[in-house]
């Protein structure tokens, strides 16, 4: 299933994305300061591990112009939850509803496969889409603000969004 808009369409990623994806998750996330430098290194892991939920790419003209990557994660002790990220879009080509488009349709997917979606990020950006923080979610090390769930049904989300491994964030347990 796709979504298209004029000549953009949003499809699942294809092996050969691999390195267009690398180059545009760089390139997005450089003039953001609380990026690492890391995040394609983390979506080829949680590509190599099999781990990508999602994998979708907002295509022009066999050009990759946004990628958003979705994965499994935790809340506390349940399981179920879809993290999204990193999201991100060619910076020549912000503001033209690319960013949502690609959220509108990993959330309508996650929605049949999930309990919510969760992600750490500008809540100025996510909010439009539902996500919001709550009390006792978190990300240690982060603070609670950014770190937005979505609930698609039952129980409030409290505790710690716990990422794959890829991310390099949970100590082992
Ligand atoms: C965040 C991002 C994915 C949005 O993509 P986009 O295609 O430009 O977004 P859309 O066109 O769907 O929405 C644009 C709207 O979001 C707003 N917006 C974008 N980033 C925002 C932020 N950090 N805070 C508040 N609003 C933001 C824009 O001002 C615009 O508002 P408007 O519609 O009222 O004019 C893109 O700006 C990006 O790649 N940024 C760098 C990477 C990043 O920050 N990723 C998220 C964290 S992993």
């Amino acid at each position: 299933m796709t979504i298209s808009s004029h000549d953009m369409r949003i499809r699942d990623e294809i092996a050969a994305d691999a390195p267009a994806i690398g180059r545009l998750v760089t390139e997005a996330l450089r003039q953001l300061p609380q990026a690492t430098g890391t995040e394609a290194a983390i979506v080829e892991r949680l590509r190599a591990e099999g781990a990508l939920t999602l994998s979708l790419v907002a295509e022009e003209r066999g050009e990759a112009i946004g990628y958003l990557a979705a994965s499994a994660a935790r809340i506390g002790n349940r399981d179920g939850w879809g993290l999204i990220g990193p999201l991100v879009v060619l910076p020549s080509r912000h503001r033209q509803g690319i960013g949502s488009a690609l959220m509108a349709e990993a959330l309508r997917r996650l929605r049949t496969t999930c309990r919510g979606a969760a992600l750490v990020g500008d809540p100025g950006y996510y909010v439009r889409f539902g996500f919001r923080a709550f009390p006792g979610l978190g990300v240690a090390g982060c603070p609670p603000e950014v770190v937005l769930a979505l609930p698609f049904d039952g129980p409030t989300p409290r505790g710690e969004l716990i990422h794959h491994p890829a991310f390099g964030l949970h100590q082992p347990q």
